[in-house]
C-alpha cells in the first residue's frame, strides 16, 4: 500500500522539480481509481455543483454536500492526498467560520488539506486557518465562485495592472500561509511568472505549462460533462458516447427480451414447477 503524501511532500515535489498531478473526484469509486493511477492530489471541488449536483454554477453547494462528497472519496482513496474545496459563504464571513468549516473538512471527511478561493481580501482568514492546524490550498485569477464580479468566466490577468495585482495576491497568499495556489485561466506568461516568485507550488488551470503542477475537472478529462467545456480542457477520452451507446444496446435488448440470457441468469431445482405443482 502506497504511504500517504504529506504537505512537506507535495512542497518538496516543486523543489525537486517534479510536476504535480490533481484532479477532481466526488465519489468513492473514481477516487479508487484516479489513486491507483497515481495522482498526487484528490481535489472534492465544488465543481461537484455542477459536474455531479446538476446546479448551474457553484455557489448553490453547501458544507453538508461537500462533506458527504469528501468522505466517499477518502472511503475510496484512503492513502490519497484529498482536499476539501470550501464552497462560496463558508469562509467569507471570518476566521471563526473558516476554522468551524476547514474543520469539519478534517474530522468528517479525513481530509488532508482546504482549498479556498480568493486573494489579499482572504489572507487573514488563511493565517487564522494555518494557526488552526488546517492546511489551505489558495485559488486566484478565475475564481468560479465570484465569476459574476470578474465578468464571467473569462480570462483573467491580461493587462499589466491586473498581473501585476495577481502577483501581488500570489505573494500576500504565500506569506498567508498557502503550501500551494491554483491559478486558473490566465495567460502562460503570467503563470510563469508568479511560479517564478513564489516558493510555494502553483497548480494551473488555464495557467499554461509551466507551473509546477496541473489540475483538471476529471469529468472534463474523460468526456463526461459537456454541458459547459472551457477551452483549455483536453479530454483525453470521449466517455459520453461510449456510455450512450452502451445503454442503447442496454435497452434495446431488454426491450426485445434478449438480455438476461442463459449466461446472466440463475439456474435452481430443475423441475420446480412440478415440485409447486404448477404443472
Ligand atoms: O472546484 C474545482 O473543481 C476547482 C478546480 C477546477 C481547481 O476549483
Amino acid at each position: 500500500m502506497q504511504k500517504r503524501k504529506t504537505v512537506a511532500d507535495i512542497l518538496n515535489m516543486k523543489k525537486a522539480g517534479e510536476k504535480i498531478t490533481m484532479l477532481t473526484a466526488y465519489d468513492a469509486a473514481m477516487a479508487s481509481m484516479l489513486a491507483a493511477a497515481d495522482v498526487d492530489v484528490l481535489l472534492v471541488g465544488d465543481s461537484l455543483g455542477m459536474v455531479v449536483l446538476g446546479y448551474d454554477s457553484t455557489v448553490p453547494v453547501t458544507m453538508d454536500e461537500m462533506i458527504h462528497h469528501a468522505a466517499a472519496v477518502r472511503r475510496g482513496a484512503p492513502t490519497a492526498f484529498v482536499v476539501g474545496d470550501m464552497p462560496f459563504g463558508s469562509y467569507n464571513s471570518g476566521s471563526r467560520d473558516a476554522i468551524l468549516n476547514g474543520g469539519r473538512f478534517l474530522k468528517e471527511a479525513g481530509c488532508d488539506a482546504v482549498k479556498l478561493e480568493g486573494g489579499l481580501e482572504v489572507c487573514e482568514t488563511v493565517t487564522a486557518l494555518v494557526r488552526a492546524g488546517i492546511s489551505v490550498i489558495g485559488h486566484i485569477g478565475l475564481t468560479p465562485q465570484t465569476a459574476t464580479q470578474l465578468g464571467g468566466y473569462k480570462v483573467q490577468g491580461r493587462d499589466m495592472e491586473s498581473a501585476r495585482m495577481m502577483i501581488e495576491e500570489a505573494r500576500g497568499l504565500e506569506k498567508a500561509g498557502v503550501f500551494a495556489l491554483v491559478l486558473e485561466c490566465i495567460p502562460d506568461e503570467l503563470g510563469e511568472i508568479i511560479s517564478e516568485e513564489i516558493q510555494i507550488p502553483t497548480i494551473g488551470i488555464g495557467a499554461g505549462v509551466h507551473c509546477d503542477g496541473q489540475v483538471l475537472v476529471t469529468h472534463d478529462l474523460l468526456g463526461m460533462f459537456d454541458t459547459f467545456v472551457p477551452s483549455f480542457v483536453k479530454s483525453y477520452s470521449k466517455l459520453a458516447p461510449s456510455i450512450k451507446k452502451a445503454v442503447d444496446e442496454y435497452t434495446s435488448e431488454v426491450r426485445s427480451g434478449t438480455f438476461p440470457d442463459k449466461a446472466h441468469s440463475f439456474s435452481g431445482e430443475s423441475n420446480l414447477r412440478k415440485l409447486l405443482g404448477l404443472g
